[in-house]
């Protein structure tokens, strides 16, 4: 999964988001750990005004991960339980 830490993202919150993204994660054995997920951050993803931006893979599912409760759902409801966070997202292919 990729974190937008680029300049607009990070202006609203992005890096506090990475923490938390990171703590639930970690809260769920799912990172750090053989096939966990490895969360890394990038440059601008380029929908800013949707951001920050979240893109998980292999789904390239794209999120719009605006608050730590969405950060939050989305680690248990997609990364822990496999689903579509529908309303966080921005665009899936499935
Ligand atoms: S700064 Fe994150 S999408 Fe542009």
């Amino acid at each position: 999964m990729f974190l937008c830490t680029g300049p607009r993202c990070t202006q609203r919150g992005a890096l506090q988001l990475w923490k938390t993204l990171r703590r639930h994660l970690l809260a769920h054995d799912r990172i750090e750990t053989p096939g966990g997920v490895l969360l890394t951050r990038t440059h601008c993803q380029f929908p800013c005004n949707l951001g920050p931006i979240e893109t998980v893979y292999p789904e390239a599912c794209w999120y719009g991960v605006r608050s730590h409760a969405d950060a939050q759902r989305l680690v248990e409801e997609h990364l822990v339980g496999g689903e579509l966070v529908e309303d966080l997202l921005i665009r899936a292919r499935p």
